[in-house]
């Protein structure tokens, strides 16, 4: 399994988009994150952002939709050229059905749990998805503190992953920065979003470097 290094562009300068998106050419995907004020209390990145970075970043987009009503709006991300699009468990009414119309639509489709959602009811559907993401904070916000507490569920989701055989990135999200990727990586994680981290070095490149040499040898 990969080391997969996904910078989140949340608080990103977005008056200079572009070159923003090109300060992380040597990540593996950009992680855009989009928010409706009612699944979460905040408002970001809508549809018209999203293809823009589509359009933009050397690197294909990462979509996390932290929305109400993905069953409506997902196929429309992936229809915009999201690479992977990653939904909420809890804010899907048919998640089985929804992971297998984007991976229909040829992309990969990822399963998101905030920090109270257990992986218990969603086991028998890993199979279904390309990654799941174990959320390390509160989804809304970028720069919280990453949540400790999570790594035995990351641990138990990468467990149930090879039990069953499966090939499933393990993705963390929130608070993941050089004092962190290790625990995330020694858990079972394998792709890491971070987005203070990495957009408030001064130097981009070298800080999603550091975070891959310090996962790595946890990665298997
Ligand atoms: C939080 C978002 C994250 C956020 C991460 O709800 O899903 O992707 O941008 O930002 P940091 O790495 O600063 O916690
Ligand atoms: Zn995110």
């Amino acid at each position: 399994m990969s080391v997969v290094i996904s910078p989140s562009i949340l608080n990103c300068d977005f008056g200079h988009f572009a070159d923003e998106l090109a300060r992380i050419s040597t990540a593996d995907y950009v992680h855009v994150d989009v928010m409706d004020n009612h699944f979460v209390p905040n408002l970001a990145l809508g549809l018209p952002l999203v293809e823009a970075a589509v359009h933009a970043s050397p690197v294909p987009v990462d979509a996390h939709l932290m929305i109400e009503d993905p069953d409506r709006w997902a196929p429309v991300y992936a229809e915009a050229g999201c690479a992977s699009v990653t939904f909420h468990a809890q804010a899907a009414s048919a998640p089985l059905r929804l992971a297998r119309e984007i991976r229909a639509q040829g992309r990969r489709v990822g399963l998101a749990l905030r920090p109270a959602t257990g992986i218990e009811p969603y086991v028998d559907i890993f199979g279904e998805f390309d990654m799941i993401l174990v959320m390390t904070v509160e989804p809304g916000f970028g720069g919280q503190s990453f949540i400790e507490s999570m790594m035995p569920k990351v641990s138990r989701t990468r467990k149930a992953i090879r039990d069953a055989g499966l090939d499933v990135w393990v993705q963390v999200d929130g608070g993941v920065s050089r004092s962190t990727i290790e625990k995330a990586a020694q858990a079972g994680a394998n792709n890491f979003v971070a987005g203070s981290a990495v957009y408030r070095a001064e130097d981009a490149a070298a800080e999603v470097e550091a975070l891959r040499q310090l996962a790595a040898p946890h990665v298997h």
